[in-house]
């Protein structure tokens, strides 16, 4: 295969792990490649998109703010992404601009990854947050059959928008009821951008929940959370949110180097040191 280079495309985005993720497998596979940071800004991206057979790469990661313009610039998108109106992933086949999802796919490999058996009781999942990400998440849920799926969010009106999305068995919140919420949860997932460095804090109780959930925190930046120390502390079951931005890294690689990736302990230091570093700086 000849020389072959991807990207990561967002609005900063000098933060982004995807090329130390994607350049740690060209390195352990022996792939002739490459793959960079390219800052787009928005007034810039339907036209960067458009002239994309151009840009000399052959597919590319989306970050924030440009997903919905991803999906807007496709030729042809999965499922997931036509659902979610979001692509994080995208390709070149005959020319045309193809994309994908990844981010339901990365969240629930993670998920099966970490605690094998989280799908195994009848009980409801609380989702906190009502972005893309928890859009997404909804969109993972429900894929797998949970009957009940609690979105929890500061501003009520958009975790209506995406029950009503959803449909009957997704029902929304505000903050006030999650004790009630928690208590029927065997899953509470952390999709609001609190807690990370440099955010407000989350400052939930998690007592209420059953001792038998699962808390999933997708923040990766602290690795531990204020949320993943509580439940621990609780001997509640936790999932990180670094396995997540693994995950979803593991499609496009296949699409554009030809190779399916592994996540590996070796691949999960790598970052780990890298927040590590970054956390000291
Ligand atoms: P993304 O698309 O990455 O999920 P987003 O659309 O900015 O990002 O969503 C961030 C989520 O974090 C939202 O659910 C947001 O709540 P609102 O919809 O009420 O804005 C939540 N969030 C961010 N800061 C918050 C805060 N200080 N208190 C409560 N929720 C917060």
């Amino acid at each position: 295969m000849s020389f072959r280079r991807a990207c990561v495309i967002g609005h900063p985005v000098a933060h982004s792990r995807s090329p130390l993720i994607h350049k740690h497998w060209l390195n352990e596979l022996h792939i002739d490649g490459d793959y960079l940071r390219h800052d787009v800004p928005p007034d810039q991206i339907a036209a960067f998109l458009r002239n994309f057979s151009a840009s000399g790469f052959v597919g590319a990661n989306v970050t924030v703010p440009h997903k919905e313009a991803a999906f807007r610039a496709l030729n042809q998108a999965d499922p997931v992404a036509t659902h979610l109106k979001a692509a994080n992933t995208l390709w070149l086949e005959n020319g045309d601009l193809h994309g994908m999802n990844t981010d339901v796919y990365g969240f629930l490999a993670h998920l099966d990854e970490s605690a094998p058996d989280w799908n195994q009781r009848d009980n409801a999942a609380v989702v906190l947050g009502a972005g893309g990400a928890a859009r997404a998440i909804v969109y993972a849920l429900k894929e797998r059959g949970i009957p009940k799926i609690h979105v929890v969010n500061r501003t009520v009106p958009r975790a209506e928008a995406i029950a009503a999305e959803f449909g009957k068995n997704v029902v929304a919140s505000g903050w006030g009821d999650l004790p009630k919420r928690l208590r029927e949860a065997s899953l509470l997932v952390n999709a609001t951008s609190l807690g990370m460095t440099g955010q407000p804090p989350l400052e939930i109780d998690v007592k209420p929940l059953p001792s038998t959930a699962t808390v999933y925190d997708i923040v990766y930046v602290p690795l531990e959370t204020a949320l993943l120390a509580a439940a621990r502390k609780r001997g509640l079951r936790t999932v990180d949110g670094l396995g997540m931005l693994l995950h979803q890294a593991v499609p496009g690689f296949e699409k554009w180097f030809g190779v399916r990736p592994q996540v590996s302990g070796t691949l999960r230091a790598v970052l780990l040191q890298d927040l590590g570093a970054k956390a000291r700086a």
